[in-house]
């Protein structure tokens, strides 16, 4: 059974993932957390009220264990909002008690704490790790917690940069601490997110926020599935499942202007980005952009068509328990006869997990290392 009691100095805690699954293996929280509120405990005297801000949490481990101190938490990640109430409430704490953030609008407030669970990308980390900079005061202490594998010298070196020296605890259960001294006076660079790249065979310029999947150039199963998207007038409502910065339902909607778009990611970044460009792309269509667990909010029988580059982690495992999601969800959200179109890795076979779901299967397109398959009701 997978452990869901989280003992720490702040109490015995119930932490769940999100969403909730009946036969979960995977933990909600890690070392790196334990080791972090055992740390923190000796340091947050309540009576003080510290300010604590608490960046890139995982499903709320952080924020419930702290949250008498009603910390401003900030994730880019729809799931680790929706996790952070679920298991507030689990607990019995007000939900009101921690002011959620998404990444795209810090808070301004000066924090005498800043907890930093070291995030998977780093172009996310060097985002957060300057605009945090509006944060600081010479006393706020900043602490960074990883898993070492998750720790690389690029994460140190970027603390140091942009914050101050470093010092680093010793490993406990495979997880260190890096603790930052702010130096107010280091020169920070102006922030380079979101970065832009222009698409190729188009006239648009694609913007990037940091966190977004292949946020500096067009990833190559993307390249392959735009080559193959479908064209066809019975194509009228249509989800750009895991949007990333939203290229596939772009070049879709510029060869179908009669379609309606619903563009939808779990990263506030990759909704934010594939807004941008597609109001920027000036198309006829009409498109709606939501951050959402896969097609959570989606009504049975109400899509046309389902594109899908599925995501292989969800923070820091690896995932193909969200694809799998994602194909049994399509299943009862497209109509008789709608369409979920997959593209991915061969070696990841979703040819095989798709036929789990739909009876019509079949290959539109390959090469040595992507296959697109389409599946229909
Ligand atoms: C492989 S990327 C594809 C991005 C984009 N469609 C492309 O082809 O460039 C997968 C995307 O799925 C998103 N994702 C991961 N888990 C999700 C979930 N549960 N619901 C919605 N989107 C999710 C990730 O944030 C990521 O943007």
């Amino acid at each position: 059974m997978t452990e869901t009691t989280m003992q720490v100095p702040q109490g015995r805690l119930q932490i769940l993932r999100f969403p909730i699954e009946k036969h979960e293996k995977l933990q909600a929280w890690d070392a790196a957390d334990e080791y972090l509120l055992q740390n923190v405990a000796e340091k947050l005297e309540l009576d003080s009220q510290p300010s604590v801000l608490i960046i890139n949490d995982s499903f709320g481990a952080l924020a419930v264990a702290l949250s008498a101190y009603k910390p401003c938490v900030v994730s880019d990640s729809f799931i680790s909002q929706a996790a952070t109430r679920q298991n507030l409430i689990l607990n019995e704490i007000d939900v009101d008690t921690v002011r959620l953030f998404n990444s795209l609008v810090l808070p301004q407030d000066k924090f005498d704490f800043i907890l930093i669970k070291a995030p998977k990308t780093l172009a996310f980390l060097e985002d957060m790790l300057i605009r945090l900079q509006v944060n600081l005061t010479a006393n706020t202490q900043v602490i960074v917690a990883g898993m070492v594998k998750h720790l690389s010298a690029s994460v140190w070196q970027m603390v140091a940069r942009y914050i101050g020296a470093t010092t680093p605890s010793k490993a406990v259960k495979k997880a260190r601490l890096i603790y930052a001294q702010v130096d107010l006076n280091r020169a920070v660079p102006i922030n380079p997110y979101p970065v832009y790249y222009p698409l190729e065979n188009t006239q648009y310029q694609i913007c990037n926020h940091a966190n977004i999947f292949s946020h500096k150039s067009l990833d190559m199963g993307t390249r392959f599935f735009l080559a193959h998207l479908p064209q066809a007038e019975k194509y009228q409502q249509v989800v750009d499942l895991g949007c990333g910065n939203g290229v596939v339902g772009l070049i879709f909607a510029a060869k179908n202007p009669n379609a309606q778009l619903h563009f939808v990611d779990e990263s506030f970044m990759a909704v934010a980005s594939a807004e941008e460009n597609f109001k920027q792309a000036v198309t006829t269509a009409i498109a709606s952009f939501q951050a959402g667990d896969a097609l959570t909010d989606f009504a049975d029988k109400s899509m046309d068509l389902i594109l899908c580059n599925p995501p292989f982690h969800q923070q820091n495992t690896v995932g193909g328990h969200i694809a799998l999601r994602m194909f049994e969800q399509s299943k009862k959200v497209l109509r008789q006869g709608g369409e979920l179109w997959v593209i991915g890795n061969r070696h990841l076979g979703y040819h095989v997990s798709l036929k789990k779901f739909f009876s019509n299967v079949e290959v539109i397109a390959s090469n040595t290392k992507f296959v697109l398959i389409k599946a229909a009701n």
